[in-house]
């Protein structure tokens, strides 16, 4: 297998087309997959942490990690020739599905709650789906998809696609380890909301050893979670294996307000078995993050992205971590969609069309507080 890689050039979900689940000529391939690792190291200086690396994974065609599983699941679909898919989403699900639907010239329903952000609602209707916004919780409108598929000829890719579904994200691991060289990163730290992506991780990294990819990589597998809806990271603080649904989840960070994971115990399995911790986030530290990643290392995150730097620097400050420790934490999605809460820092200026005008701003505004050297 490191032979068959080593000699494509292709990047990106389907380089691994091998160990995915569908025939070739139904891939629906708009180029998910294939981000950058980054080795962030002035922000690793800033929360004190000399090996952390950011998986970027705002770099998708729709702009979320999400892109990954919808790739397999919408594939699938058109393998098993279904008329119809859509998806239940807290809001990036939404696009990715509609973007690949788009794309295989499927048609397309999404069903989300009404408070999803403008900007992720837009979005999934750029591609042409039909949108349904549900009076109530991401719970709810799951709810509501899965008694869609009992009745309705439909893919809905996270319910009756599930296990195709999450076949695409752990491609995200499999990017991780060969960007390191084909070993497993010390430590990881996954955003979670139904807790799919941290077992898919895992599940590649389980994969990998199977086929004598690797050698026990001992990665520790950690999960983040607002404050406001933190069933599973609850659950790790208080030493239970029961995850206990939160019934009206509270946080700016609308794309992990799932109160009901359908994979958290499992995920919570995954974090104890490796070594890993749960990290419950506030929105407060989430913002920050938001702003300090952006201006460390120029990647403009959403909080639900972001938490995942929270949670290192958190770690950092508990002695969870230590200085020289490796972290890879992964940024699920831009910035751009989730900005509602979000203020720039930098100045803005309105000026006449007259360079003096300009000049004087710099005169008085840049150079008088930037120092040259
Ligand atoms: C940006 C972002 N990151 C992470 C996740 C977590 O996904 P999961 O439901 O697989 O835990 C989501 C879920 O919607 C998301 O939108």
């Amino acid at each position: 297998m490191k032979e068959v890689l080593s000699r494509r050039f292709r990047r990106g979900v389907w380089r691994y087309k091998e160990l995915l689940p569908v025939s070739d000529e139904f891939i629906v391939d708009i180029g998910a997959g294939g981000t950058p690792l980054v080795h962030a190291r002035e922000l690793g200086r800033r929360i004190g942490l000399r090996n952390l690396y950011i998986k970027n994974d705002t770099q998708n065609p729709s702009f979320s990690f999400k892109d990954r599983p919808a790739s397999v699941a919408v594939s699938k679909a058109r393998e098993f020739n279904l008329p119809l898919v859509g998806c239940a989403s807290t809001g990036n699900l939404a696009s990715a599905t509609s973007a690949h639907a788009a794309a295989a010239n499927v048609p397309c329903v999404v069903l989300m709650p009404d408070t999803v952000e403008l900007p992720k609602i837009k979005q999934a209707g750029m591609y042409g789906s039909h949108l349904i916004l549900v009076d109530g919780t991401y719970d709810d409108t799951n709810r509501l998809a899965y008694l869609l598929t009992e009745t309705t000829k439909i893919g809905i890719v996270n319910v009756n696609l599930r296990p195709y579904y999450v076949e695409g994200s752990k491609t995200m691991m499999y990017e991780i380890i060969e960007e390191l060289g084909w070993r497993g990163p010390e430590n990881i730290i996954i955003p979670m909301a139904s807790g799919a992506l941290l077992g898919a991780l895992h599940k590649a990294l389980r994969e990998f050893e199977a086929l004598g990819l690797l050698k026990d990589a001992g990665t520790r597998f950690h999960g983040a979670q607002p404050a406001g809806c933190s069933p599973i990271t609850d659950a790790y603080s208080s030493g239970s294996d029961k995850v206990t649904p939160v019934k009206e989840p509270s946080t700016i960070v609308k794309s992990l307000a799932i109160g009901s994971p359908g994979d958290g115990e499992y995920a919570l399995g995954i974090i104890r078995r490796t070594g890993g911790t749960g990290q419950t986030v506030t929105d407060e530290a989430t913002i920050d993050a938001v702003h300090l990643l952006c201006k460390t290392t120029g990647i403009y995150a959403e909080p639900g992205g972001a938490i995942t730097i929270a949670a290192a620097k958190k770690m950092r400050e508990a002695g969870v971590l230590d200085a020289g420790d490796e972290v890879v934490c992964c940024v699920t999605g831009a910035g751009y969609k989730a900005d509602e809460h979000i203020e720039p820092t930098g100045k803005t200026y309105a000026v006449k069309p007259k360079i003096n005008e300009i000049l004087q701003v710099l005169q008085q505004e840049i150079l008088a507080t930037t120092p040259l050297t």
